[in-house]
């Protein structure tokens, strides 16, 4: 997500931050700035949105800036528009406290207004800048030292952070604190660097430091010393990175679309944390009231490609727990279709982008109607984020592959919480059902990570064994059908494998005529009142050649009996097996790819923001 450099030493510090900032581009950011401190002179702070050059141009290729000790950032825009206000480093405005920080404070709202209540005046809309003068007021209110004041803030602070901070009191050191956001310290002789990735540093040193979380640093020139939350020194071993730049930027994965598959516990869980307010969902900072949700009569979600397989799953969940009927549209098709659009309805636009040509368009013409908006968002200050009446952000970060996986699963979660709250609103879930969903949510991160633990290298195992198929197909009913096609566009668009989906009961209604020997049919089937109609399905297409692969539940174990190769997933509520279905899936179109010897994260005559009809 956003990137984070520090460095203090001999040498000008502003071309080593501009270049360890260069390092970590592939990450994606919309905007980036350094702080760099002359000995003990005040810092120099220089930001602008937009690219990397933006800010080489303003400096001189860092040239410009004077001083041998600071901090640089590139941001990805979470809390508040990419702008150059919002982009960091920020500072106390006397200038005492300085920094720059990766992750999300989830009670920054809390935290804000405290402040403001003793005397801080905000500028900008970011969690950040709240970090910032929540350590500058313990540093002045405690007058101890700077990771005294870090402590006494970070104590306070629930999230996400890696903090990399600078002290007026302090010239030439940074300290910097993590809490499961990474965070890496490199050493040389007479010089100290810290990045949040490695890339950013491998030019300089490969002697490395890695912070642990709730741990805090304390760098001076050639020399760190670590502290735990209570300011205790703490010992740790300095390792040796081994790997090559271009592993690096992938964090050691061989593919960015494997990164990222591995992301997805992390991503899922900042996106449920996002809309968690004292153990329950609050929509306040959406702005789609529960005055709002009764009202609604109708909803229509419209999007594209794998954002279009989220909706019609996302249907499924809010038909099972409200009244409210759901119509899923392409919004390819939507945009050209003249149909009326009910007064009293919401339109939910889902999309990674943002910016997705089809999708914006149905947006505005459901605007010109005048019904109401929602988008479900991954990049803050897109096209579909400002014109949505409200915006639901997922937090799955810059999704480089162009194969979407992330962004899909917290889109998809997005969708139960959207659900969830609906009922509610309406009354019609009862607070026992309802805070029962809700745990249920909470276990999906956890249970996608014992997928990824368990099931790799089965799946690699049975991937390397279908690499030369020219045909798939994906049966299931209801959500697992909703499922089905986001597996089978994945296998497609990576593979080149021709596939389709159906819905299992559509099988006889003509598609069933395609299946002869040895035709791969992935059947998913995790539903409880659906699982014996979708075995007699497989079984059917079985009695005709096919090999099944069976994806269901741990406990249906007589799926052995008819499927040739099975997976199981962790028991959870039907309504959000989707979540761990879908992953998998994921992993045997990656594994597919690559046992083919394809670009898997960049699949031929795709892009991955399609602006164009
Ligand atoms: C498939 C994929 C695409 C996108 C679609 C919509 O892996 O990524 O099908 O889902 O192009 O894109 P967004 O979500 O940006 O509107």
């Amino acid at each position: 997500m956003c990137g984070i450099v520090g460095f203090t030493g001999i040498n000008q510090a502003a071309p080593i931050l501009l270049d360890g900032l260069s390092k970590l581009e592939y990450r994606g950011y919309d905007s980036a700035g350094i702080a760099v401190r002359d000995g003990s002179a005040e810092a120099e702070i220089v930001k602008a949105k937009g690219k990397l050059k933006v800010l080489r141009e303003m400096t001189n290729d860092g040239n410009a800036v004077t001083g041998t000790c600071g901090i640089g950032h590139t941001r990805w825009a979470t809390h508040g528009e990419p702008s150059t206000l919002n982009s960091h480093p920020h500072s106390s405005d006397d200038g005492n406290v300085i920094a720059v920080h990766n992750g999300i404070i989830e009670n920054y709202q809390e935290l804000r207004a405290k402040l403001i209540k003793k005397g801080y005046v905000f500028h900008s809309q970011t969690d950040t800048e709240v970090a910032v003068k929540l350590v500058d007021y313990y540093y002045k209110k405690y007058l101890g030292t700077p990771v005294d004041a870090l402590n006494h803030a970070l104590v306070r602070i629930r999230g996400s952070y890696a903090l990399a901070v600078m002290f007026r009191d302090y010239p030439e050191e940074i300290y910097a604190a993590r809490k499961d956001s990474p965070m890496i310290i490199g050493i040389k002789d007479g010089e100290s660097y810290l990045a949040s990735d490695v890339p950013a540093i491998l030019k300089y040193t490969r002697n490395v430091y890695y912070i642990g979380n709730l741990e805090l640093a304390r760098l001076t020139k050639g020399n760190v010393i670590f502290f735990n939350l209570d300011g205790e020194e703490i010992q740790k071993e300095m390792k040796t990175i081994e790997w090559d730049a271009e592993a690096a930027e992938k964090g050691g994965y061989e593919h960015f679309m494997l990164k990222e598959i591995h992301e997805q516990p992390k991503v899922v869980q900042d996106t449920i944390n996002s809309v968690m307010k004292n153990g329950t969902i609050s929509f306040d900072s959406v702005g789609l009231t529960d005055e709002d949700m009764r009202s609604i009569q109708q909803i229509y979600i419209v999007a594209c490609g794998s954002a279009y397989h989220v909706g019609v799953a996302a249907q499924y969940v809010i038909e099972s727990l409200t009244s409210v009927n759901v119509r899923v549209e392409l919004a390819s098709e939507f945009r050209y279709r003249k149909m009326k659009l009910i007064p009293d309805s919401l339109m939910i636009v889902i999309s990674q982008s943002g910016e997705t040509a089809d999708t914006l368009a149905a947006l505005r013409m459901a605007k010109d109607t005048g019904i109401k908006t929602l988008g479900i968002v991954n990049v803050v200050g897109s096209s579909i984020a400002r014109e949505a009446d409200n915006v639901l952000y997922t937090l799955a970060g810059p999704e480089i592959s162009v194969a979407t996986t992330k962004a899909y699963s917290c889109q998809l979660v997005a969708g139960y919480l959207l659900a969830l709250q609906f009922a509610k609103a309406r009354g019609e879930i009862t607070d026992a059902r309802f805070d029962q969903l809700l745990a249920e949510i909470n276990t999906i991160p956890e249970k996608i990570q014992k997928i990824l633990d368990d099931d790799k290298e089965r799946i690699q195992w049975y991937s390397a064994k279908i690499v030369n198929i020219k045909d798939a197909f994906f049966i299931g009913r209801g959500i697992d059908y909703a499922i089905g096609m986001e597996g089978s566009l994945k296998l497609k668009e990576i593979s080149y494998i021709h596939s389709e989906a159906y819905a299992a009961g559509e099988l006889k209604h003509g598609p069933i005529s395609l299946i002869e020997d040895n035709t791969v049919v992935f059947s998913i089937a995790t539903q409880r009142d659906l699982y014996e109609k979708t075995v007699s399905n497989m079984v059917e297409v079985k009695s005709r050649g096919a090999k099944l692969f069976g994806l269901t539940t741990y406990g249906n174990y007589a799926m052995e009996d008819t499927a040739d190769f099975t997976v199981y997933i962790p028991k959870i509520d039907d309504l959000f097996a989707g979540s761990l279905s879908v992953i998998p899936l994921q992993l045997l179109s990656y594994h597919v790819s690559v046992g083919k010897g394809f670009d898997v994260d960049k699949p031929r005559n795709l892009a991955k923001s399609v602006t164009v009809e």
